[in-house]
């Protein structure tokens, strides 16, 4: 078979990638691992930008988003027995995030790229083997069905997540890798049950750091902190929500309705960069590049830019005949990467418990007292929630 691009991974990155090039006329492939319930099943965070919102509408698949989507204006962060609310809109010149599960977005995205006659998906699609885009001549093969099968492309776009083939096919002396792996997790419930408050809550606490968030008015999605050797077999639906109780302010935790889980799962938490971003004709999006934790609901917006940087770059090079755009998407795409990844990083370092000392939490309770005490400290974490600007000379 052969197509313009080949594109290893249906998550959110490939396919809304396919959306965008399909309505230039440009066709490509999708080879993911998974069969489509599989994917469609996965729990994932849920806080657009308004980058990944304009791009949903680019990609002409935001009916649902736009009708059930949750526009906030503000967060608030609670530490020390105090809530101080974070009012992004006023802040940022109104600027918002919306909540709208990744779950349903994927879904949405599929409904329209298999809908879509210039987008083929293959799932279950095993043994991805990248090879020859160094030479110019980029090939995907795969398995399924125990039959072998070979896609021929102009580029490749590894969109395969942190575990995929693509990064792990570039030879070891191209890449260079930076990574930080931190010493605790997050256990995250996903319940029927009305948010505790209407916007997101990040908690300081003394026992870890604690996390309410939702997906709409009657789902809620709630975090805390926990060691990395904790099992989820041990987390019983009463035990986390006593532990998230104890970690809010009191009249928060006695408004708690709580109610059985529909997912509970453990997430590591993993800043992670990988550069460049491109070898020859492959070109690495989304978290096959970049990983960070998930204090900053970043993970999904940071795919966003490299999504809107590569197909701006694509369809240039096929509508204009231009390789420019395509040869400057790594250095545009990290600048973004490594701000979200410093956002993500310090606004992780002041919520969560580290080791032990207790001069550290007097230090961040002292930080956060500060940032909260001043319009710039306040302004600093809206303009880096609802999300940097994505290079306007990248055009
Ligand atoms: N071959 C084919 N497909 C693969 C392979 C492989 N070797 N390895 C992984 N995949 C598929 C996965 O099954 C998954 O569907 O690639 C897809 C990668 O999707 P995501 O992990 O969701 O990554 P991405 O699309 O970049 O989305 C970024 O989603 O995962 C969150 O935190 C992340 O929010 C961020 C956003
Ligand atoms: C989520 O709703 O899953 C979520 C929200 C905000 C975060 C992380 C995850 O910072």
């Amino acid at each position: 078979m052969r197509t313009q691009i080949g594109i290893i991974g249906g998550g959110p990155s490939g396919l809304c990638l396919a959306r965008l090039l399909s309505l230039s006329g440009i066709k490509s492939v999708i080879l993911e691992r998974q069969t489509r319930d599989y994917v469609e099943a996965r729990i994932r965070a849920g806080i657009l930008e308004q980058g990944m919102v304009d791009l949903m509408r680019r990609a002409k698949v935001s009916d649902r988003l736009d009708k059930e989507g949750l526009v906030h204006d503000g967060i608030v962060l609670a530490f020390d027995g105090r809530e101080e609310r974070v009012d992004m809109a006023s802040l940022t010149g109104g600027k918002r995030v919306t909540v709208y599960g990744q779950t349903e977005l994927t879904k949405d995205l599929y409904d329209a790229v298999l809908e879509d006659e210039n987008v083929t998906v293959i799932f279950s699609a095993g043994d991805v083997e990248l090879s020859g885009y160094l030479e110019g001549s980029p090939k995907l093969s795969y398995t399924k069905d125990g039959k072998r099968s070979t896609v021929e492309c102009d580029y490749i776009a590894g969109c395969d997540g942190y575990h995929g083939a693509s990064r792990a096919s570039v030879p070891r002396g191209m890449i260079r890798e930076f990574e930080r792996v931190y010493p605790f997790g997050w256990l995250g419930l996903l319940a029927d049950t009305p948010p505790v408050h209407e916007e997101l809550i990040y908690a300081n606490h003394e026992r870890g750091f604690a996390l309410c968030s939702q997906r709409s008015h009657t789902r809620s999605r709630y975090y805390v902190q926990v060691g990395l050797d904790e099992k989820i077999e041990d987390w019983s639906d009463d035990r986390f929500w006593d532990e998230i109780r104890a970690r809010l302010p009191a009249h928060i935790a006695e408004r708690m309705v709580t109610g059985p889980s529909l997912e509970k799962s453990i997430a590591p938490l993993r800043s992670f960069v990988a550069e460049p971003l491109r070898f020859g004709t492959l070109f690495l999006v989304g978290d096959a590049g970049h990983i960070v934790p998930p204090t900053g609901a970043k993970g999904l917006n940071l795919a966003a830019s490299d999504m809107y940087y590569l197909s701006t770059a694509l369809i240039a090079y096929y509508n204009e005949g231009r390789s420019d755009l395509l040869d400057r998407y790594s250095e545009v795409a990290l600048r973004r990467v490594w701000a979200a990844v410093r956002f993500s990083w310090w606004f992780t370092s002041i919520t969560h418990k580290f080791g032990g000392d207790p001069i550290e939490r007097k230090i961040q309770i002292a930080e956060l007292d500060y940032l909260m005490s001043s319009t710039a400290g306040k302004t600093t974490i809206a303009e880096n929630y609802v999300g940097l600007p994505f290079d306007p000379s990248f055009k």
